[in-house]
């Protein structure tokens, strides 16, 4: 009985051992480093953004292949010295932004539009 209880005493020790050295860190506030391919692109498929904007039918170009380096040349859709101006932001969440854009009440959540701007405040990486 005795040596049993030791055992189950280990047992725990060994528990909490094992929590103080690895999984336990500080708090600290999420951070995330948000990059186009991973966050962006995903975000612009999913509302199907290329079906308007290819080529030069509407600017800018938001498929695949050309979709980063459109949003990135200049600083209209993209700025990163003042993040909220960015056009590309604004066309995601103003909703006066344009009559022709997302139609049928379709819009990005404010955790998508929150997404896309600490993307731009993170100088908007690949
Ligand atoms: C149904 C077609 C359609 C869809 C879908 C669409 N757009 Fe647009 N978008 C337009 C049109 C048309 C304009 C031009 C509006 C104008 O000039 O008033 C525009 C304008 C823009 C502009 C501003 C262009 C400029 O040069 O000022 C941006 C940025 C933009 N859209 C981004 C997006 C993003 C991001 C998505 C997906 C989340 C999207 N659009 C989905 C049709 C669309």
């Amino acid at each position: 009985m005795k040596k049993l209880k030791i055992k189950y005493l280990t047992a725990l020790i060994f528990l909490l051992n094992s929590c103080t050295s690895d999984s336990f860190s500080p708090i600290t506030a999420p951070t995330t480093d948000f990059s186009f391919t991973r966050h962006i692109l995903p975000l612009l498929n999913a509302y199907r953004c290329k079906s308007c904007h290819y080529n030069s039918f509407t600017s800018p170009d938001l498929t695949d292949a050309n979709a980063y380096k459109s949003l990135t040349t200049g600083t209209t859709y993209v700025n990163i010295s003042a993040p909220s101006s960015s056009i590309f932001y604004q066309s995601v969440s103003d909703p006066d932004f344009s009559p022709f854009q997302m139609p049928d009440g379709i819009k990005l959540t404010e955790a998508e539009q929150a997404t896309i701007l600490e993307w731009i405040k993170q100088g908007a990486k690949p």
